[in-house]
């Protein structure tokens, strides 16, 4: 079942503030489409407040650098630099060590030993059944994803929301599948070890991220792999740059032409960045041929300028200060420890792995 935050703040409405986790895998500094598709989202979650004022959810937010070696372990020397980079677009869009716990997985070490003990309950058909398994396979050719850990990457993604007794992932659609297992190896695991019908690891729920259709310059939707993105690091004049060349509706050739925004990538952005008068403005100029092509991506990038500048202005914030970075991965490491620790004390003594 796919939880929405509507039908979920009916159920938790006299709540000890429930548990979120979400993670992303460091590839290099984030754009557009997953700012909007992901840490957006997050950063609502982590602000989101009770009628007394008191947060929602106690967020858990980590950089999966673990997951990036499931298919970059042949090559890992961009790691540190890619994990720096993620740390600071998660600080640069408003995360905050005061309201979420931020960490790097690598530094908790209990996800590692979560992994290997579902891994003893997980059976191969459940993981050989995951639709990304064969599809990324298919997709990453050039790497040999033959491996064990590529396999098992469901099961650690499993140990990274189990270990903290996760309620709530928001993720998007692409990765409900893998929340899916989760819940089916938690299930799994309370049959096999639980007692008294006590639930050791709480079957976590989706919480679907909507995400608009976010195309990249080229009209294809914004990808690192297809070069079509627009940094959330990205300085005003390039993302001023990167937009003029964006592709439009393919008839208005000339500036005589009249145009059809709804079928002009372009007019997708300005749904997400401006407002509804821009919009509107541009809907008319364009369906007119009274606005030219350069006037409306002028307009559209005024839209993202202006979403980018706060998130900037952190970063510039976290860059002269690159220890007040390091220190906020160093404390979300022992937060996250510490939560850690209290399931995995409960994990090894039904696996009957405590002496006594
Ligand atoms: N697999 C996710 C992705 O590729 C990242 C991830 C790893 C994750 N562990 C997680 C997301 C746990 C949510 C919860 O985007
Ligand atoms: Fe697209 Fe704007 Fe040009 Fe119309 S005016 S075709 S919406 S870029």
């Amino acid at each position: 079942m796919l939880w929405t935050e509507k039908n979920m703040s009916e159920e938790t409405r006299h709540p000890a503030p429930r548990r979120v986790l979400s993670g992303m895998r460091p590839t290099g500094k984030l754009h557009l489409g997953n700012y909007m598709g992901a840490l957006k989202n997050w950063v609502e979650l982590q602000n989101a407040t009770n009628d007394d004022g008191t947060a929602k959810y106690e967020c858990y937010f980590f950089i999966a650098d673990f997951h990036a070696l499931t298919t970059d372990y042949a090559e890992p020397s961009e790691l540190p630099a890619n994990v720096k980079d993620v740390l600071l677009d998660f600080l640069a869009a408003g995360l905050d060590t005061k309201r979420s716990t931020i960490f790097l997985q690598s530094e908790v070490p209990a996800h590692a030993e979560l992994s290997l003990l579902l891994g003893m309950i997980t059976p191969l058909g459940w993981l050989e059944r995951v639709p990304t398994y064969k599809d990324q396979q298919e997709q990453l050719k050039e790497k040999d994803l033959a491996t064990y850990g590529f396999l098992g990457y469901p099961v650690m993604m499993s140990a990274d929301i189990l270990v903290y007794q996760t309620d709530f992932v928001p993720v998007g659609l692409d990765q409900a599948a893998h929340v899916e297992i989760t819940r089916e190896i938690a299930r799994r695991f309370n049959h096999i070890y639980g007692e008294d019908d006590r639930e050791i690891l709480p079957e976590p729920k989706v919480l679907l991220t909507p995400s608009p259709k976010l195309p990249g310059t080229d009209g294809r939707k914004m990808s690192k792999s297809y070069g079509n993105t627009i940094l959330l690091s990205d300085p005003e004049p390039e993302v001023r740059a990167k937009l003029k060349t964006m592709v439009t509706d393919p008839a208005r050739i000339r500036r005589t032409d009249a145009g059809n925004p709804e079928i002009c990538p372009v007019f997708d952005l300005h749904k997400v960045f401006s407002s509804g008068e821009t919009q509107a403005e541009v809907r008319a100029g364009c369906t007119s041929a009274g606005i030219g092509c350069i006037q409306c991506k002028g307009w559209l990038a005024d839209g993202v300028v202006k979403e980018l500048a706060p998130m900037q202005e952190r970063r510039r914030y976290f860059e002269a200060h690159p220890d007040e970075a390091n220190a906020i991965l160093d404390e979300g490491a022992v937060r996250a420890n510490a939560r850690a620790e209290q399931t995995m004390r409960e994990v090894r003594t039904a696996m009957r792995l405590a002496r006594r």
